[in-house]
């Protein structure tokens, strides 16, 4: 990896469009949409989504870009509605995206078209995490099926939100730095990590917002959350402090053989983006 690499805008956008496009993408925990309207909403590699629990109970993860203009229709990173409505000029959709209403001066012509759809995305629920997939980008076939992350969790107790300063990799390599894999650790590329110790269980999801703004998503297991939010800070310190490392010109040694497989999926990343 090359400094620029945790700085600057350039390979953040080659992540987005090589990596991001094409692999299956942990967007929450599905006990962060318990009730019907719950929602959450992420920028993701670059990308603008949101999850909704509809109705019929239903959890859908769909492109948070309204049919109008393109603006996102979800605005804060979650809550509860009744149904949404873009804030830009009023186009209203309900839990499921399909398009309710708009204002007379903005209606479109044809009110019945399926195409003014909020636009679904593939969507599937894997121990307790709900994953999206895009499909496009350069490889959109490298990730056929979401990462297997065994068997299914105790229950769900909670998540914790952290806010970094770091560009995401920065925190991936934090969440590695001197783990192997073994019964009580696990790296699921890109974008989680899962700790098991006893009845409990960690997994550290990692949200690249923007290439100098990650969001760490720390969903507990079999224990309340906010038992873990010193570890959470802890990480956020560990993190600004390599961030800022970086930014001085340091950029360290592989530490162990998760950081360095992790860098060497990168580097296949890149390469195809190179040749797309
Ligand atoms: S962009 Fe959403 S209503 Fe115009």
């Amino acid at each position: 990896m090359k400094l620029e690499d945790y700085s600057g805008a350039e390979a953040f956008q080659v992540e987005k469009r090589s990596m991001f496009a094409a692999e299956w993408l942990p967007l929450c925990a599905e006990g962060q949409l318990a009730q019907p309207g719950d929602f959450v909403s992420a920028s993701v590699g670059g990308w603008s989504v949101f999850g909704v629990r509809d109705g019929e109970g239903v959890l859908r993860i769909l492109r948070n870009a309204c049919r109008h203009q393109n603006m996102p229709v979800v605005n804060t990173p979650s809550g509860h509605c009744e149904s949404f409505r873009c804030r830009f000029h009023g186009w209203t959709y309900d839990l499921q995206g399909r398009f309710l209403s708009a204002p007379a001066p903005v209606a479109p012509k044809d009110p019945g078209s399926p195409d003014l759809h909020l636009a679904p995305l593939a969507t599937t629920l894997t121990a307790g995490i709900a994953f999206f997939r895009l499909g496009a980008g350069p490889d959109a076939s490298a990730a056929a099926v979401p990462p297997d992350l065994g068997a299914a969790p105790p229950a769900y107790g909670g998540t914790l939100t952290t806010e970094i300063a770091c560009n995401w990799k920065v925190c991936v390599e934090q969440l590695l730095a001197g783990q192997s894999p073994s019964p009580d650790f696990a790296w699921h590329w890109p974008l989680l990590a899962v700790r098991r110790a006893g009845a409990v269980t960690v997994v550290e999801q990692v949200v690249p917002h923007t290439f100098l703004r990650t969001r760490l998503f720390t969903h507990v297991f079999g224990a309340p959350a906010d038992d873990h939010r010193p570890a959470a800070a802890t990480l956020k310190q560990a993190c600004e402090t390599l961030q800022a490392e970086r930014a001085a010109g340091t950029l360290a040694a592989d530490k162990g053989a998760l950081t360095a497989d992790f860098h060497r999926r990168l580097g296949e990343a890149y390469a195809r983006a190179a040749v797309a």
